[in-house]
């Protein structure tokens, strides 16, 4: 037998499953000297299956692409400071001032998206006068120092909210030949990893003990709701807080056993009447919880004035 011949036979006893195209692609990939032709390589194999009389079997399923989401599980008992929807460079100064400085120790503090507008890289319309991306970019930058630098302990964690997404769909429009490029990606222009700051994007949900943290754009359809807490109870049916409203809302249901489940949705930390929507019915505000081994306390602050108020 040709040294072709008994390649192609000890192939097909080897990988008795594969299709004759995959053995033709195999012989062809590993001994290109002996396979270079696909056609007649083919008929080897052809012609040594029938030889044999080893029966063509179908291939395994071949493997399919699936996304890489899960759930990022925090357990422990922990203080945490919840803030949301800063929409820097249009932050509410005091505001934010107010719930950064509600109290001095935090083990972990989670910016729950749409911390960074990007206004100038928005799909809607955007007025060119408008400040441009590099200085949305320095003062976020200085927001997340600051912040570093006040809790310079506690565990800081950036979830990406819908706004922050339009910088990664800017990239995929107007900019394909630049995906890849570690260094323009959005946590790596706001020195993400230098400031010591987790980044947590892909809309991959944070789960703290028993309390589900979602920015809230996670779930499609889910505008434009009356009570936003109620929203988002209906879709998770789990203790949920996720901000994306900018409304303050809690709502609570009990089980036929007497558990009770809680959502919330909590205020903004930007101007309250921007450009593009002025009148609106959003207030502002932020949130705290105290995890313990089997329980939690919520609190969901609204910010009214120069007060803070537990709603
Ligand atoms: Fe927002």
């Amino acid at each position: 037998m040709s040294l072709i011949l008994q390649t192609v036979k000890e192939y097909l006893q080897k990988f008795d499953r594969a299709s004759d195209r995959s053995i033709t692609r195999m012989l062809m990939r590993d001994k290109p000297l002996l396979f270079y032709n696909f056609e007649t390589t083919r008929r080897y194999v052809r012609k040594m299956r029938k030889e044999l009389k080893i029966e063509s079997k179908p291939e395994n399923i071949p493997e399919g692409v699936l996304n890489d989401f899960r759930t990022i599980e925090i357990n422990g008992n922990y203080r945490t400071l919840i803030l949301s929807d800063i929409h820097i460079p249009y932050h509410n100064k005091k505001a934010l001032e107010l719930a950064v400085n509600f109290n001095k120790k935090y083990d972990i503090i989670i910016l729950n998206g749409d911390i960074m507008d990007c206004y100038s890289i928005s799909k809607y319309e955007v007025d060119p006068e408008k400040r441009f991306l590099k200085d949305e970019l320095i003062t976020t930058r200085k927001f997340l120092s600051y912040l570093r630098e006040k809790f310079k302990k506690s565990l800081i964690i950036f979830k990406f909210g819908n706004h922050e997404e339009r910088y990664q769909k800017f990239l995929y429009y107007k900019a394909p030949e630049l995906v890849g490029i570690n260094e323009i990606y959005l946590e790596n222009l706001l020195n993400l990893e230098k400031l010591g700051i987790e980044v947590y994007k892909n809309k991959q949900p944070i789960k703290l003990n028993h309390l589900y943290i979602l920015h809230g754009h996670e779930y499609y359809g889910s505008s434009n709701l009356v009570s936003p807490a109620r929203g988002i109870f209906l879709k998770t049916k789990a203790n949920t807080v996720i901000g994306h409203f900018h409304v303050s809302s809690n709502y609570q249901e009990a089980s036929i056993n007497g558990k009770f489940t809680t959502c919330w949705s909590v205020g903004c930390l930007s101007d309250l009447h921007p450009q593009y929507m002025p009148l609106n019915r959003w207030n502002l505000g932020f949130a705290t919880v105290e995890t313990y081994k089997d329980e939690f306390n919520f609190n969901n602050y609204k910010i009214i004035g120069d007060k803070v108020f537990n709603t």
